[in-house]
């Protein structure tokens, strides 16, 4: 049995990646020292070390990390031990190029960087196995070994492979999919443009073609990639869980990361982590805090880790800002208030050579204890030991978005009404709300039980599988709210249009017809009238007749004045509203306002806008983050019935409380 990783890390995990092998010892000592003292409890150890650890095929060197373990356990700080398989060493693929990923032109990518391996590489996976097996045989019993960190990043700089191997590859896949050829054509819809194939081996990547590719076949090879990577990781996982059956594993994953469907990789992680590095010119990071909602709702609201994220500023933007004092702390603390346990650093020590020696890390190149950066770690590191009573706390939120990779994928091929939608960026919208209103939002799957939830959004759900209407007229009907919006329903598993009138799967649930698309240029606008009130809209119309529903919103101008906009149905207990077009962000706001105050949905706490509320809840024990952004200090009020403590300086609230300008404080219940 796995071990709960609540008992694994009773407190809030903070360190970072740590690289000892681009140092010596006398530094491996003096790191120690130093993050005993910044309250480092767990380093990821050996992310990129392949080629120090087997120096040549099956001649390992244990020798350098038996010491660095050593080390560390003496100083108490635990390890997640990294598989080291993320990049593979020079003369592996010296001696086996077949393991080198291919480009789309058939160029072999090259040694020199990392990531360049092929997953559908036979001999590669021969290669990690052989690696990962001994890694664990070695430290399956060591003390400081506190989990499994599985290569790291999967698919962050190449995600697809056209090799030869993977052809071939492809083509099983696609067997094991379809079994016959005619059902293999008739779901890729190939008898267009002559596409029809009689055998397996005349079906070829979708790449290096004259126009637009057959999106049947381009979803297809989506759906494969992350499947070849995926089988990747649970070989690794597979050994590891053979060797040492109670150690959680995971893997780190990435912020907007689309070619690998995290909703299916999280059931296999026993720790959903993730990547964080917010640039600094976007202010308030919003989209990362949504992040954080969607990495926690991975696994059904378990807590997650933040794995890595910058102390100061990254090296790889145009121009990389830093994070200015306090901001790293702040930003620290929204990824705790949101459901991470775990808060650990891209890196421990700023690297002297390589690519990355202008990035950030949690000692700088000055080696300074006095430095802004380590003093910055060394308080947060030193307050999140504090708080070891969050550790598991749950947040709770009656609103849940529908968040689809697959939808993701097929949405965003080629050859839409308008091909410049952005299936994140209507998520961003609507989440957009509930973030600056402070309400808790989970994501979920549109097979997900909905059961425990107020409000659903839909936004842009394209594909609709068998199933998904079922399970969202279901929630309807008892009495649940949900908000479709435009482009939704229109195709099925594999990308072909769901007929008899869009959006036809949701036809009687929204009760309305989409007669038409009116896509608008990107300078195009037009307005809706709701209520007397007048708002602009952009993007898209969808021209709608109803059938049952009633219109809240018509269009003011073009051919289509008059029609619906905006509609609502009543379907069994519960309502089902659809919003036809885009709408700018105050009028949306203001919509979702109504929304949700109709439902009483409303945040734990009355705050002026730029203050982030977010509650966690253990057991009886509720932790109320409030956290400034703002350049002042507010003052809130608070519920005058509850009585709090201060998590960080244990000192009694009542009635109400000051928040220092881009400062935190977390209310606990007594
Ligand atoms: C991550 C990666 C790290 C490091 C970091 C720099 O994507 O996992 O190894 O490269 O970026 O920001």
């Amino acid at each position: 049995m796995v071990q709960n990783i609540q008992e694994v890390m009773p407190h809030i995990a903070f360190g970072g990646d740590y690289n000892p092998e681009q140092w010596d010892e006398k530094t491996w000592l003096e790191d120690a020292q130093l993050m005993k003292e910044a309250g480092v409890n767990l380093v990821s150890v050996a992310i990129f070390s392949w080629s120090v650890l087997e120096r040549e095929e099956g001649q390992f060197d244990f020798s350098w990390l038996d010491r660095v373990l050593e080390i560390l356990h003496e100083h108490g700080i635990g390890v997640a031990l990294a598989t080291a398989t993320a990049s593979p060493p020079a003369w592996l693929s010296k001696k086996y190029p077949e393991i080198l990923a291919v480009q789309e032109n058939g160029v072999p990518y090259q040694v020199g960087s990392r990531q360049q391996y092929s997953p559908n590489s036979k001999r590669f996976k021969l290669a990690i196995r052989r690696l990962v097996e001994e890694l664990a045989e070695r430290y399956k019993h060591h003390p400081a070994l506190k989990m499994w960190h599985i290569n790291n990043e999967y698919g962050c700089h190449l995600s697809e492979c056209y090799s030869d191997e993977s052809l071939d590859a492809f083509r099983q896949w696609l067997k094991k999919r379809y079994v016959s050829i005619d059902q293999l054509n008739q779901k890729w819809g190939t008898a267009f443009w002559s596409q029809r194939y009689n055998h397996w081996d005349e079906i070829q990547f979708p790449v290096n073609l004259p126009t637009f590719y057959n999106p049947s076949q381009k979803l297809d090879y989506k759906r494969f990639m992350d499947d070849a990577i995926f089988d990747l990781y649970l070989l690794e996982k597979e050994i590891l869980r053979e060797k040492t059956p109670e150690m959680p594993v995971f893997t780190n994953f990435m912020y907007e990361f689309k070619p690998l469907n995290y909703f299916k990789w999280a059931k296999e992680t026993d720790l959903v982590t993730w990547d964080s590095y917010p640039d600094p010119r976007e202010g308030r990071p919003f989209r990362h805090a949504m992040h954080h909602d969607l990495m926690r709702s991975l696994k059904d609201g378990a807590p997650f880790y933040l794995m890595e994220q910058v102390t100061s500023h990254v090296n790889w933007r145009d121009i990389n800002l830093t994070k200015k004092p306090g901001e790293m702390r702040l930003w620290s603390y929204s990824t705790v208030a949101r459901g991470g346990d775990g808060i650990m650093y891209f890196q421990w020590r700023q690297g002297r050579a390589g690519a990355e020696k202008f990035h950030g890390a949690m000692v700088p190149h000055s080696n300074n204890p006095k430095s802004r950066t380590y003093q910055e770690v060394k308080q947060l590191g030193n307050e999140l030991k504090k708080l070891d009573a969050l550790v598991g706390a749950e947040v709770k939120a009656r609103v849940a978005i529908i968040f689809d990779w697959e939808n993701w994928w097929a949405v965003e091929l080629e050859g839409k009404p308008h091909n410049q939608l952005s299936y994140l960026n209507q998520v961003y919208a609507y989440y957009k709300f509930f973030y600056d209103n402070n309400i808790a939002v989970d994501f979920v799957t549109p097979m997900a039980n909905l059961k425990k939830y107020s409000l659903v959004l839909a936004p842009m759900l394209y594909m609709v599988k068998t199933g998904y209407r079922e399970n969202l007229e279901r929630f309807v009907d008892d009495g649940g709210t949900l908000l479709v919006t435009f482009f939704s329903g229109i195709a099925d598993a594999q990308d072909h249009i769901h007929l008899g009138g869009y959006p036809a799967p949701f036809r009687k649930l929204l009760g309305l017809t989409v007669e038409e698309f009116a896509p608008m240029a990107m300078e195009e606008s037009n307005s809706i009238v709701a209520n007397g009130q007048h708002a602009t809209v952009t993007t898209w119309a969808d021209i709608i007749t109803l059938e049952g529903a009633k219109s809240l919103a018509h269009f003011k101008e073009n051919w289509y004045a008059g029609k619906p906009a905006i509609t609502t149905n009543r379907f069994g207990q519960g309502t089902a509203i659809y919003i036809g077009t885009s709408l700018e962000e105050d009028y949306l706001h203001h919509f979702l306002k109504g929304v949700t105050q109709q439902l009483k949905i409303d945040a734990p706490l009355e705050a002026p806008k730029g203050v982030e509320v977010v509650e966690r809840v253990k057991g009886n024990k509720q932790f109320l983050f409030l956290l400034n952004h703002l350049e002042e200090p507010v003052n809130l009020l608070l519920n005058t019935a509850k009585t709090y403590q201060n998590g960080l300086t244990k000192e009694k609230v009542k009635n109400e409380i000051t928040i220092n300008k881009k400062d935190v404080v977390i209310l606990v219940t007594d």
